[in-house]
């Protein structure tokens, strides 16, 4: 039996002014999967959960949830969603229990229904000690949290999560990804936005990466660090002074690949023949005496998936 996507996306474009921000977006997602929209800054993931929430009047194309049209149907497509924004959008001289009673009530629960939802997602998120708090009080994961809790008030049919975890230190995160889960497990449909390949690792079942307002991959997350191919080698030098050499010195093996952080951060090279490679590199250092400070193998970052295939880092 062949069921529709319950998201369908068709050359979906925007601009502000004459800035180009979505050059024809193209995405499906199936009912009850965690679709990871993965990208750098800037990319236009933002604008594009924006236009299919609602809040942004695309330019161009289509997109449509469960059927409904985003720019014909608003209403009912904001019945069937929950949005989680970049900023949280809760009340920050409220405590937790008041800003999930003031949503439950905005949507039409009655007085008792609504302290009982509140409870239920309280606990649901590990809230419960914190719950008469005022939420400037609360730490970034706790707020995460608790913003998640209230775009959920009422079920939604596809739950938007724009960048849930950025800033998050690594043990909010891993809550967070744990609460992501359970959504996803009792059928919930999610749409998450990331710049983490291994977010995107961790919860996404299909991933999108866009860049520049353009969709450049699509697939499983193995599926895109196949294309990367196999392992990466990666090394810290003792001397920063040592990376003009060094570059020299391994250029032959393949592209030498440096990150974000430049030279103060780690140097990569593709490592198809995993350990041989990292010994290969090791030798070679060790004959023209430069010292390491770290070396080690790793599957692709989404910097070297993006380095593959764009030609930039992230
Ligand atoms: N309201 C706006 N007016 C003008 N430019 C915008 C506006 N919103 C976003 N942009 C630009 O659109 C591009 C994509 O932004 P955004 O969708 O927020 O990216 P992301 O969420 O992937 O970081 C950026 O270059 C940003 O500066
Ligand atoms: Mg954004």
């Amino acid at each position: 039996m062949l069921v529709a996507p319950i998201v369908e996306v068709k050359n979906l474009t925007k601009r502000f002014g004459n800035t180009v921000v979505l050059r024809g977006i193209n995405l499906t997602v199936e009912r009850g999967t965690v679709l990871g929209v993965l990208g750098p800054n800037g990319a236009g993931k933002t604008t594009a959960i924006n236009c299919l929430t609602t809040l942004l009047t695309p330019d161009g194309g289509e997109a449509t949830i469960a059927g409904y049209n985003v720019v014909e149907q608003p209403e009912a497509v904001r019945s069937l969603i929950g949005l989680t924004g970049q900023f949280a959008a809760v009340d920050e001289v409220l405590t937790a229990r008041e800003n999930l009673i003031l949503f439950s009530r905005l949507l039409r629960l009655s007085g008792g229904a609504a302290k009982r939802r509140a409870t239920e997602l309280l606990t649901q998120f590990d809230l419960l000690e914190a719950a008469d708090r005022q939420v400037k009080t609360f730490s970034g994961g706790m707020r995460r949290r608790l913003d998640l809790a209230a775009s959920i008030v009422v079920s939604p049919l596809v739950l938007f999560l724009d960048e849930p975890t950025t800033g998050l230190d690594p043990r909010s995160r891993q809550q967070l990804w744990a609460v992501v889960k359970d959504l996803k497990a009792q059928g919930i449909t999610i749409i998450l936005t990331t710049q983490y390949l291994e977010e995107a690792d961790a919860l996404a079942d299909q991933i999108v990466v866009i860049d520049q307002g353009q969709v450049i991959a699509k697939g499983t997350v193995d599926e895109l660090k196949d294309k990367v191919g196999g392992k990466f080698c990666e090394l810290r030098l003792a001397n920063l002074e040592d990376y003009e050499k060094v570059k020299d010195l391994l250029s032959d093996m393949g592209e030498v690949i440096v990150g974000e952080m430049g030279k103060e951060g780690p140097i990569a090279i593709a490592a198809p023949d995993g350990a041989n490679t990292l010994t290969e590199v090791v030798l070679r250092l060790e004959s023209a005496n430069i010292p390491l400070a770290d070396i080690s193998l790793r599957r692709p970052s989404l910097d070297d998936v993006f380095f593959s295939l764009t030609g930039h880092t992230t």
